[in-house]
Protein backbone atom coordinates (compact mmCIF):
# COMPACT_ATOMS: atom_id res chain seq x y z
CA UNK A 1 0.00 0.00 0.00
CA UNK A 2 2.64 2.27 0.83
CA UNK A 3 6.32 3.00 -1.07
CA UNK A 4 8.18 3.52 1.87
CA UNK A 5 9.88 0.45 3.90
CA UNK A 6 7.44 -0.63 7.25
CA UNK A 7 9.59 -0.94 10.42
CA UNK A 8 8.35 -4.35 10.88
CA UNK A 9 5.41 -6.21 9.59
CA UNK A 10 3.42 -8.77 10.57
CA UNK A 11 0.85 -11.30 9.01
CA UNK A 12 -2.18 -8.50 8.71
CA UNK A 13 -0.38 -5.35 9.25
CA UNK A 14 2.67 -2.90 9.23
CA UNK A 15 4.12 -0.45 11.34
CA UNK A 16 6.21 2.82 9.93
CA UNK A 17 8.70 5.08 11.93
CA UNK A 18 8.34 8.44 11.00
CA UNK A 19 5.98 11.44 10.90
CA UNK A 20 2.55 10.48 10.74
CA UNK A 21 1.27 13.43 8.91
CA UNK A 22 3.94 12.64 6.05
CA UNK A 23 3.27 9.02 5.69
CA UNK A 24 -0.73 9.63 5.58
CA UNK A 25 -0.05 11.88 2.70
CA UNK A 26 1.74 8.75 0.58
CA UNK A 27 -1.56 6.54 1.33
CA UNK A 28 -4.61 6.62 -1.52
CA UNK A 29 -8.01 8.13 -0.89
CA UNK A 30 -10.77 6.23 0.49
CA UNK A 31 -8.49 2.88 1.64
CA UNK A 32 -9.15 2.93 5.42
CA UNK A 33 -12.42 1.26 7.16
CA UNK A 34 -11.12 2.87 10.25
CA UNK A 35 -9.18 5.09 11.84
CA UNK A 36 -8.83 4.95 15.53
CA UNK A 37 -6.25 6.62 17.43
CA UNK A 38 -5.38 8.41 20.26
CA UNK A 39 -3.22 11.54 19.69
CA UNK A 40 -0.79 13.67 22.08
CA UNK A 41 -3.22 15.87 24.68
CA UNK A 42 -3.28 19.07 25.11
CA UNK A 43 -1.80 18.89 28.45
CA UNK A 44 -0.11 21.43 30.68
CA UNK A 45 2.16 18.74 32.09
CA UNK A 46 4.22 17.40 28.86
CA UNK A 47 4.79 13.82 28.48
CA UNK A 48 8.08 12.61 27.40
CA UNK A 49 6.98 12.20 24.00
CA UNK A 50 6.07 15.71 23.62
CA UNK A 51 2.56 17.30 23.74
CA UNK A 52 0.86 20.65 22.03
CA UNK A 53 -0.42 23.51 24.18
CA UNK A 54 -4.04 23.17 24.71
CA UNK A 55 -4.33 27.15 22.97
CA UNK A 56 -2.75 26.05 19.77
CA UNK A 57 -4.35 22.14 19.90
CA UNK A 58 -6.75 22.66 17.37
CA UNK A 59 -4.62 24.19 14.19
CA UNK A 60 -1.95 21.41 15.02
CA UNK A 61 -4.19 19.14 14.62
CA UNK A 62 -6.56 20.16 11.93
CA UNK A 63 -4.06 19.28 9.32
CA UNK A 64 -3.48 15.68 10.47
CA UNK A 65 -7.68 15.29 10.84
CA UNK A 66 -8.14 16.78 6.75
CA UNK A 67 -5.60 13.37 5.70
CA UNK A 68 -7.53 10.93 7.91
CA UNK A 69 -10.70 12.38 6.41
CA UNK A 70 -9.17 11.99 2.72
CA UNK A 71 -7.94 8.38 4.09
CA UNK A 72 -10.99 6.61 5.31
CA UNK A 73 -13.88 5.16 2.96
CA UNK A 74 -17.44 6.56 2.33
CA UNK A 75 -18.89 4.41 5.22
CA UNK A 76 -15.55 4.61 7.29
CA UNK A 77 -15.12 5.90 11.24
CA UNK A 78 -12.44 8.19 12.73
CA UNK A 79 -11.86 7.49 16.07
CA UNK A 80 -10.09 9.87 18.05
CA UNK A 81 -9.43 8.99 22.12
CA UNK A 82 -9.06 12.70 23.72
CA UNK A 83 -8.44 13.38 27.46
CA UNK A 84 -9.29 16.23 28.90
CA UNK A 85 -6.71 19.04 30.14
CA UNK A 86 -6.42 21.47 32.89
CA UNK A 87 -5.31 24.94 32.14
CA UNK A 88 -1.55 25.78 33.53
CA UNK A 89 -1.40 27.75 36.94
CA UNK A 90 -5.06 27.24 37.89
CA UNK A 91 -7.67 25.03 38.71
CA UNK A 92 -9.69 25.32 35.49
CA UNK A 93 -10.31 23.17 32.35
CA UNK A 94 -9.56 23.74 28.99
CA UNK A 95 -12.34 23.59 26.61
CA UNK A 96 -9.71 21.99 23.78
CA UNK A 97 -11.36 19.01 23.06
CA UNK A 98 -14.70 20.59 22.60
CA UNK A 99 -13.02 22.98 20.44
CA UNK A 100 -11.67 20.10 18.41
CA UNK A 101 -15.00 18.64 18.09
CA UNK A 102 -16.58 21.22 16.67
CA UNK A 103 -14.29 22.55 14.52
CA UNK A 104 -14.10 18.95 13.09
CA UNK A 105 -17.69 18.65 12.39
CA UNK A 106 -17.92 22.55 11.65
CA UNK A 107 -14.47 22.96 9.48
CA UNK A 108 -13.78 19.83 8.11
CA UNK A 109 -17.43 18.57 7.38
CA UNK A 110 -17.16 15.26 9.62
CA UNK A 111 -20.27 13.97 11.44
CA UNK A 112 -20.29 13.25 14.86
CA UNK A 113 -21.19 9.74 15.16
CA UNK A 114 -21.62 9.60 18.42
CA UNK A 115 -19.77 10.71 21.43
CA UNK A 116 -18.50 8.23 23.96
CA UNK A 117 -16.83 8.55 27.40
CA UNK A 118 -14.39 6.40 29.14
CA UNK A 119 -14.50 6.58 32.70
CA UNK A 120 -10.84 5.47 33.99
CA UNK A 121 -11.75 4.14 37.54
CA UNK A 122 -7.96 3.62 38.72
CA UNK A 123 -6.86 7.24 37.40
CA UNK A 124 -4.73 9.00 39.97
CA UNK A 125 -5.98 12.28 41.72
CA UNK A 126 -4.11 14.71 39.42
CA UNK A 127 -2.80 17.48 39.66
CA UNK A 128 -2.17 17.03 43.19
CA UNK A 129 -2.12 20.92 43.80
CA UNK A 130 -5.99 20.87 43.43
CA UNK A 131 -6.89 16.96 44.13
CA UNK A 132 -5.06 16.21 46.72
CA UNK A 133 -3.60 19.11 48.43
CA UNK A 134 -6.05 22.06 48.55
CA UNK A 135 -8.62 19.05 47.97
CA UNK A 136 -10.62 21.88 45.97
CA UNK A 137 -11.57 19.65 42.71
CA UNK A 138 -12.40 15.97 42.30
CA UNK A 139 -10.25 13.23 40.11
CA UNK A 140 -10.45 13.68 36.62
CA UNK A 141 -11.42 10.30 35.34
CA UNK A 142 -13.10 10.60 32.01
CA UNK A 143 -11.44 10.68 28.65
CA UNK A 144 -13.99 11.76 25.74
CA UNK A 145 -13.93 9.17 22.72
CA UNK A 146 -15.13 10.96 19.41
CA UNK A 147 -16.52 8.32 16.87
CA UNK A 148 -16.91 10.82 13.16
CA UNK A 149 -17.39 9.69 10.18
CA UNK A 150 -17.12 11.39 6.82
CA UNK A 151 -21.01 10.89 5.77
CA UNK A 152 -24.17 10.46 8.26
CA UNK A 153 -23.56 6.58 7.77
CA UNK A 154 -20.84 5.01 8.99
CA UNK A 155 -20.98 1.18 8.87
CA UNK A 156 -21.60 0.03 12.30
CA UNK A 157 -23.72 -2.97 14.16
CA UNK A 158 -23.73 -2.58 18.16
CA UNK A 159 -24.41 -6.51 17.53
CA UNK A 160 -20.80 -7.15 17.75
CA UNK A 161 -20.37 -5.43 20.84
CA UNK A 162 -23.47 -7.04 23.09
CA UNK A 163 -22.62 -6.90 26.72
CA UNK A 164 -23.53 -9.63 28.96
CA UNK A 165 -26.88 -9.15 30.84
CA UNK A 166 -27.32 -7.70 33.70
CA UNK A 167 -28.56 -10.24 36.93
CA UNK A 168 -31.55 -8.65 36.78
CA UNK A 169 -32.16 -8.47 33.51
CA UNK A 170 -31.39 -12.46 33.31
CA UNK A 171 -34.42 -12.53 35.87
CA UNK A 172 -36.87 -10.20 33.76
CA UNK A 173 -35.89 -12.77 30.56
CA UNK A 174 -36.64 -15.64 32.77
CA UNK A 175 -39.69 -14.15 34.47
CA UNK A 176 -41.68 -12.75 31.23
CA UNK A 177 -42.62 -8.92 31.71
CA UNK A 178 -45.82 -7.12 31.45
CA UNK A 179 -46.08 -4.15 28.74
CA UNK A 180 -46.60 -0.99 30.62
CA UNK A 181 -46.20 2.35 30.05
CA UNK A 182 -42.73 3.73 32.12
CA UNK A 183 -43.03 6.66 34.18
CA UNK A 184 -40.75 8.17 31.45
CA UNK A 185 -43.19 7.90 29.19
CA UNK A 186 -41.96 4.50 26.99
CA UNK A 187 -44.29 1.81 26.33
CA UNK A 188 -41.67 -1.10 26.81
CA UNK A 189 -43.24 -4.15 24.79
CA UNK A 190 -42.91 -7.82 25.52
CA UNK A 191 -40.47 -7.65 21.91
CA UNK A 192 -38.29 -5.54 23.76
CA UNK A 193 -38.06 -8.19 26.19
CA UNK A 194 -36.92 -11.02 24.13
CA UNK A 195 -33.25 -12.13 24.71
CA UNK A 196 -31.29 -10.64 21.79
CA UNK A 197 -27.79 -12.70 23.39
CA UNK A 198 -26.94 -9.57 25.27
CA UNK A 199 -27.21 -5.99 26.19
CA UNK A 200 -26.86 -3.36 24.21
CA UNK A 201 -24.07 -1.22 25.69
CA UNK A 202 -23.76 2.60 26.34
CA UNK A 203 -21.95 5.17 25.30
CA UNK A 204 -19.39 5.03 28.81
CA UNK A 205 -16.96 2.82 28.56
CA UNK A 206 -15.59 1.92 31.78
CA UNK A 207 -12.09 0.05 31.46
CA UNK A 208 -9.95 -0.36 33.86
CA UNK A 209 -6.12 0.33 34.02
CA UNK A 210 -3.33 -0.79 31.97
CA UNK A 211 -1.99 -4.13 31.35
CA UNK A 212 0.23 -4.98 34.65
CA UNK A 213 1.63 -8.34 33.75
CA UNK A 214 1.67 -8.67 29.75
CA UNK A 215 4.51 -9.96 28.08
CA UNK A 216 4.80 -6.44 26.36
CA UNK A 217 5.38 -5.41 30.01
CA UNK A 218 7.95 -7.65 30.65
CA UNK A 219 9.73 -8.14 27.42
CA UNK A 220 10.51 -4.44 27.51
CA UNK A 221 11.74 -5.07 31.15
CA UNK A 222 14.37 -7.74 29.68
CA UNK A 223 15.18 -5.28 26.75
CA UNK A 224 15.78 -2.71 28.84
CA UNK A 225 13.03 -0.28 26.82
CA UNK A 226 10.64 2.20 29.27
CA UNK A 227 7.25 0.91 28.08
CA UNK A 228 5.26 3.59 26.48
CA UNK A 229 4.15 6.20 29.39
CA UNK A 230 0.24 6.72 27.84
CA UNK A 231 -1.11 3.47 26.43
CA UNK A 232 -4.73 2.66 26.18
CA UNK A 233 -5.77 -0.60 27.35
CA UNK A 234 -6.70 -3.22 24.08
CA UNK A 235 -10.56 -3.11 25.30
CA UNK A 236 -10.74 0.61 23.81
CA UNK A 237 -9.66 0.00 20.55
CA UNK A 238 -11.07 -3.22 20.42
CA UNK A 239 -14.92 -2.35 20.88
CA UNK A 240 -14.59 0.48 18.33
CA UNK A 241 -13.20 -2.12 15.74
CA UNK A 242 -15.83 -4.55 16.61
CA UNK A 243 -18.43 -1.79 15.94
CA UNK A 244 -17.32 -0.26 12.83
CA UNK A 245 -15.21 -2.76 10.97
CA UNK A 246 -15.44 -6.29 9.51
CA UNK A 247 -12.76 -8.79 8.83
CA UNK A 248 -9.93 -8.19 6.45
CA UNK A 249 -10.90 -4.13 7.07
CA UNK A 250 -8.12 -1.86 7.32
CA UNK A 251 -7.41 0.01 10.52
CA UNK A 252 -5.04 3.11 10.75
CA UNK A 253 -3.48 4.28 13.70
CA UNK A 254 -1.00 7.07 12.87
CA UNK A 255 -0.28 7.74 16.39
CA UNK A 256 0.40 3.92 16.99
CA UNK A 257 2.33 4.64 20.52
CA UNK A 258 3.13 1.23 21.84
CA UNK A 259 0.77 -0.12 19.03
CA UNK A 260 -2.23 -1.45 20.71
CA UNK A 261 -4.81 -0.54 17.86
CA UNK A 262 -2.32 -2.71 15.72
CA UNK A 263 -2.33 -5.46 18.23
CA UNK A 264 -6.06 -5.48 18.90
CA UNK A 265 -6.63 -5.18 14.58
CA UNK A 266 -4.21 -8.24 14.55
CA UNK A 267 -6.08 -10.12 17.02
CA UNK A 268 -9.60 -9.63 15.41
CA UNK A 269 -7.99 -10.51 11.85
CA UNK A 270 -8.34 -6.77 10.70
CA UNK A 271 -5.32 -5.36 8.43
CA UNK A 272 -3.78 -2.43 9.70
CA UNK A 273 -1.34 0.29 9.38
CA UNK A 274 0.65 1.89 12.46
CA UNK A 275 2.58 5.30 12.18
CA UNK A 276 4.78 5.96 15.21
CA UNK A 277 7.49 8.85 15.06
CA UNK A 278 9.59 7.12 18.43
CA UNK A 279 11.53 4.69 17.58
CA UNK A 280 11.69 3.05 21.06
CA UNK A 281 7.86 2.69 21.52
CA UNK A 282 8.17 0.85 17.68
CA UNK A 283 10.81 -1.46 19.29
CA UNK A 284 8.86 -1.88 22.19
CA UNK A 285 5.40 -2.80 20.47
CA UNK A 286 7.08 -5.40 18.40
CA UNK A 287 7.08 -7.57 21.58
CA UNK A 288 2.79 -7.30 20.98
CA UNK A 289 3.53 -9.77 18.08
CA UNK A 290 5.50 -12.46 19.72
CA UNK A 291 3.19 -13.67 22.24
CA UNK A 292 2.44 -17.12 21.86
CA UNK A 293 -1.02 -17.20 23.81
CA UNK A 294 -2.11 -14.55 22.13
CA UNK A 295 -1.37 -15.62 18.44
CA UNK A 296 -2.71 -18.99 19.07
CA UNK A 297 -6.04 -18.31 20.26
CA UNK A 298 -6.37 -15.87 17.25
CA UNK A 299 -5.62 -18.49 14.63
CA UNK A 300 -7.69 -21.05 16.55
CA UNK A 301 -10.89 -18.27 16.11
C1 LIG B 1 -1.10 9.07 23.48
S1 LIG B 1 0.22 8.33 22.67
C2 LIG B 1 -0.52 6.92 21.91
C3 LIG B 1 -0.48 5.70 22.79
C4 LIG B 1 -1.06 4.47 22.14
N1 LIG B 1 -2.51 4.60 21.96
C5 LIG B 1 -0.79 3.23 22.99
O1 LIG B 1 -1.72 2.69 23.57
O2 LIG B 1 0.38 2.86 23.11
C6 LIG B 1 0.54 9.36 21.30
C7 LIG B 1 1.71 8.93 20.45
O3 LIG B 1 1.81 9.76 19.29
C8 LIG B 1 3.18 9.84 18.91
N2 LIG B 1 3.34 10.98 18.00
C9 LIG B 1 3.36 12.30 18.28
N3 LIG B 1 3.48 13.04 17.16
C10 LIG B 1 3.53 12.16 16.12
C11 LIG B 1 3.63 12.30 14.71
N4 LIG B 1 3.71 13.51 14.13
N5 LIG B 1 3.64 11.19 13.96
C12 LIG B 1 3.56 9.96 14.52
N6 LIG B 1 3.46 9.75 15.85
C13 LIG B 1 3.43 10.84 16.66
C14 LIG B 1 3.90 10.00 20.26
O4 LIG B 1 5.27 9.66 20.17
C15 LIG B 1 3.08 9.03 21.15
O5 LIG B 1 3.67 7.77 21.20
Amino acid sequence: MLACKPYYETHLGRAYLGDCLRIMRQLPDDSVNLVMTSPPFGLAFKKEYGNPDSDDYVEWFLPHAREMKRLIKKDGSIVIDIGGAWKKGNPTRSLYQFKLLLTLCEEVGLHLAQDFYWFRPAALPAPAEWVAVRRIRVKDSVNCIWWLSKTEWPKASNRNVLQPYSKDMIRLLQKGYRSKLRPSGHFVTPKFMSDRGGAIPPNLLQVGGNESNSHYLKACGEAGLRPHPARFPREIPEFFIKLTTEETDWVLDPFAGSNVTGEAAEFMNRRWIAIEIRKDYLEGSLFRFEEPELFRSASAR
